[in-house]
């Protein structure tokens, strides 16, 4: 098991990559009243795992799901079985699980603690690691939300073996995205190891959680509510969400076609040469991700306007100047419009 940490101005955060599920008791508060919040798969698959708490609640899957009106029947729960500010909340699952049970934690009697145990590579890299936690509100992703940071994660890598095959790609979408911007190593990394997440290799998929991680919570920690160097975690994203948005492909497979965009504008502004966005486009075919999809310009502009990070008229965009290598400057819309047709 390896050990990390976020320290922030907001809190703590000590991440246990390689931890398992059957552990999970000796990170929870004694004489405290926890609840369990977690989906119908993950409690059908590894229930029997989970450790003995006060209220075990299911919330149902999927993004449409993760709303407002969702959390209603969780606080009457809460309510129900006398929860107070000295109580716990356990979130177990995906990242939609870990997004709302720490947005609930963090609201619920002004706010109360809360630890993920965090079942799917995309929520392992990225969704329960660096405090962002919030639901979807009228087709806006992640609108209403709050930075908050867990006491703990545990990221139990067996338990990613249950995962599909597209989810687990979906999170490697995250991986290529945590070694394209950062770290040449993880990069070749990726690069050597195709076949062994083929076998859903715990000692790969180890290197691939814990170095994501590394590079997540140094930057975190120094710049948790995003002000600066966190965007560099958006690599991809611009052109991403709006693809994701319009072809309702998982979220690692846009991210992987907005990341090809990204490196090609890359490219075409002189920031970086085209052999390492070659390099990029081959590992996500290699990975078998999406590097293309069926979208006009128009209408990808139009949906990236909607953008929630836009700042006036134009956008912090993340662009690589290498692999492992990336620089943030504001791209205004019209740029992007005069240049957006070269690009597909
Ligand atoms: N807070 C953040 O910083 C952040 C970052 C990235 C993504 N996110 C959010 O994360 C969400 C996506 O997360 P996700 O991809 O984990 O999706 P998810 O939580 O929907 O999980 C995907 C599916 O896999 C199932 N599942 C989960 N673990 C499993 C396992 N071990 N074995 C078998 N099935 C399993 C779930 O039941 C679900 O159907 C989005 O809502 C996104 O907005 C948040
Ligand atoms: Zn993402």
């Amino acid at each position: 098991m390896k050990q990390l940490e976020i320290k922030s101005s907001i809190g703590e955060s000590k991440i246990y990559v390689g931890e398992s599920l059957a552990n999970v008791s000796k990170y929870l508060p004694e004489n405290r009243k926890i609840a369990i919040i977690t989906d119908p798969v993950i409690h059908s698959l590894y229930g029997e795992q989970f450790p003995e708490v006060d209220l075990i609640i299911e919330i149902p899957r999927g993004e449409a799901n993760k709303s407002l009106q969702s959390l209603d029947g969780v606080f009457e729960q809460l309510i129900e079985h006398e929860f107070d500010r000295t109580s716990f909340i356990l979130g177990i699952g995906g990242g939609i699980v870990c997004d709302m049970s720490g947005f609930i934690a963090t609201i619920f009697m002004r706010g109360i603690e809360f630890g993920f145990v965090s079942t799917t590579l995309l929520s392992q890299v990225d969704a329960s690691v660096g405090g962002k936690n919030g639901v979807n509100f009228r087709g806006y992703k992640n609108m209403i939300g709050t930075f908050s940071l867990p006491k703990f994660v545990i990221c139990e890598l067996n338990i990613l073996k249950s995962l599909p095959k597209s989810e687990l790609l979906s999170g490697m979408g995250e991986v290529v995205k945590h070694g394209a911007i950062a770290n040449e190593s993880l990069f070749s990394y990726i690069e050597n190891h195709v076949a062994d997440l083929e076998k859903y290799s715990s000692e790969v998929l180890e290197t691939f959680v814990y170095e994501s991680i590394v590079i997540k919570s140094n930057v975190v920690s120094n710049d948790v509510r995003e002000s600066g160097a966190r965007r560099i975690f958006n690599y991809g994203h611009t052109f991403g969400h709006a693809v994701e948005k319009i072809t309702k492909m998982p979220h690692g497979f846009a991210v992987s076609v907005g990341m090809v965009l990204a490196a090609k504008l890359s490219v075409l502004k002189g920031k970086m040469l085209q052999a390492d966005c070659d390099r990029l486009v081959s590992l996500l075919e290699k990975l078998g991700l999406p590097t293309t999809c069926d979208v006009s310009s128009e209408e990808l502009l139009a949906v990236m306007k909607c953008d929630k990070k836009r700042d006036g008229d134009s956008v912090h965009f993340v662009y690589l100047t290498g692999i492992g290598k990336c620089c943030v400057e504001k791209l205004s819309y019209t740029e992007l419009a005069a240049c957006i047709g070269d690009l597909r």
